[in-house]
């Protein structure tokens, strides 16, 4: 029986060796990580990410052939396969803070994995890396004395969080790189054949490990450039009463541009899009390309110009003053369908608006808890409630920050009466629906929208 494990149970580990595990119930997958809490969290009732069918895919598996453990040493120990999924954060420290990946823990992965095993081991890179990572980390798993051969792969992930299930049910593409050598080609192709129990074989890429690695950080920095130009778009389309939503829909008939990601908002958020274009950024610092960084750190400074944008409107709009207002956040999760709170744009929303001294109300169907951890040093001008209306009440503004469904339902005249007049509401996500809201009484600002007021 081919086992395998993961070192990471985080957002990628779990989900994605879940998948595998439901998919190969001949294939023994286990998983490890060095925080406890979150093992348990993954062997209880309540796994500890939300993501929606998760819990049933794993309630399959677990037991049968998939298992949650701290045990890394065993772990390593038994393993043919070793994916390795840990964090690799921007750096806050030395050389290359807040820009350069973290790479502490996937190093001591790979030590680790030097130093306990015993059999020739396949090690896949899941954790995305800067290019060329697998090169150092050959350099370590080749300096052991014990005869043990590596092979490693890279098999970056491309699973969005709030779809994590259905991205690794149905993926585009799976992509997995290896050495050309007859030893890499063969660990290949034991990867091709665990995706192949459910993912067509024209859908598994296989390309050299640098390509692979390099694909990840450039997929990602594809995505965030297209929402940064939209963004960048609807700043004009504010100047010139063009409408976003229009001007999306008009490029993305067009089939060379298509129409996904062009949904303008207040801004990207999550834990991947601004950490690996940073990394990008970083690399190609390194390799003196500096025109070719410049180019792609102009678009975590249109997010960025995109948030603060969001709040200086609030605030003129609001009579150039919101100190002791009233100001409910709709959302605090940086997309819907998950509790991930992550480089979310509301951290800066809430922090600014903070600045000005305003009074928050923040709600959000999964990420009060985060938001809490997150906005914990400003917390005595914050409360958190997990009733919209309530959070509503007595306000002059509500800013929609989160798409959550359930946020098109509410009953906005019931909100209306209950807040302060003129009644402010800003949609961060242009996901309401806006002449509605206007003819209820709402002064309406959306992004790349003309303002519906009433004065
Ligand atoms: P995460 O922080 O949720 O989980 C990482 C886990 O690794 C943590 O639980 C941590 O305790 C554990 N860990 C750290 N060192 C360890 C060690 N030595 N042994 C065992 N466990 C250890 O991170 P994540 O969101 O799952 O991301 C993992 C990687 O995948 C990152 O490189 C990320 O960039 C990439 N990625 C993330 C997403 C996403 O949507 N979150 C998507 C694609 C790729
Ligand atoms: C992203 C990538 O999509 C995924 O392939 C990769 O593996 C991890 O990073 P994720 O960050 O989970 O996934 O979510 P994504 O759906 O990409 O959204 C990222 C941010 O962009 C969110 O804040 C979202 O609201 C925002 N966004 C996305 C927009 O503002 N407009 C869009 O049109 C699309």
């Amino acid at each position: 029986m081919t086992k395998i494990l993961c070192m990471g149970a985080g957002l990628v580990g779990g989900p994605t060796m879940a998948m595998i595990a439901r998919k190969n119930p001949a294939v023994q997958v286990t998983v490890v990580d060095i925080n406890r809490k979150r093992i348990d969290a993954w062997n209880s009732d309540h796994l500890p990410i939300y993501e929606p069918g998760l819990d049933e895919v794993v309630k399959e598996a677990r037991g049968r052939n998939l298992f949650f453990s701290t045990d890394v040493e065993q772990g390593i120990r038994e393993a043919d396969i070793i994916f390795v999924s840990v964090n690799t954060p921007t750096k806050t420290f030395g050389h290359g803070a807040g820009c350069a990946a973290d790479l502490q823990y996937w190093e001591k992965c790979a030590r680790q994995i030097l130093e306990i095993s015993t059999s020739d081991k396949i090690v896949v890179e899941k954790s995305t890396l800067p290019v060329r990572t697998a090169a150092a980390m050959e350099r370590i798993l080749h300096s052991g004395k014990k005869g043990v051969r590596f092979e490693v792969l890279s098999n970056p992930e491309f699973l969005a969080e709030g779809t994590a299930i259905a991205d690794l049910d149905k993926p585009d593409r799976i992509l997995i790189g290896g050495h050309p050598t007859p030893e890499g080609q063969r660990a290949v192709r034991k990867l091709v054949e665990l995706y192949g129990a459910w993912v067509p074989k024209e859908k598994i890429l296989t390309t050299n490990l640098w390509s692979s690695e390099l694909s990840k950080l450039t997929a990602n920095a594809f995505l965030a450039q297209r929402v940064s130009s939209i963004n960048s778009i609807s700043a004009l389309c504010e100047a010139t009463d063009a409408d976003i939503g229009e001007v999306a829909r008009a490029i993305g008939t067009d089939s060379r541009i298509g129409p996904k990601f062009l949904k303008a908002s207040v801004g990207f958020g999550g834990s991947c899009f601004k950490k690996d274009i940073l990394n990008l950024v970083y690399l190609c610092e390194g390799y003196g390309l500096h025109e070719v960084a410049e180019y792609w750190r102009q678009v975590v400074r249109m997010n960025e110009y995109q948030e603060r944008r969001f709040v200086a409107r609030m605030l003129k709009e609001m009579f150039n003053t919101i100190a002791g207002k009233r100001i409910a956040l709709f959302g605090f999760a940086f997309k819907a369908d998950t509790g991930d709170t992550r480089e979310s744009p509301a951290i800066l929303v809430a922090r600014e608006l903070l600045e000005e001294n305003a009074d928050l109300v923040i709600t959000d169907p999964q990420a009060l808890e985060h938001a809490r951890l997150d906005l914990a040093d400003g917390i005595d001008r914050v409360t958190f409630e997990s009733d919209p209306y309530q959070a509503a009440r007595g306000a002059h503004a509500v800013a929609l920050l989160t798409e959550w469904r359930e946020y098109r339902t509410l009953d906005y005249q019931r909100i209306f009466d209950g807040m302060v007049q003129p009644a402010f509401l800003f949609d961060g996500r242009n996901h309401l629906d806006h002449a509605k809201l206007h003819a209820i009484g709402f002064n309406v600002y959306s992004i790349g929208k003309a303002a519906l007021k009433h004065f």
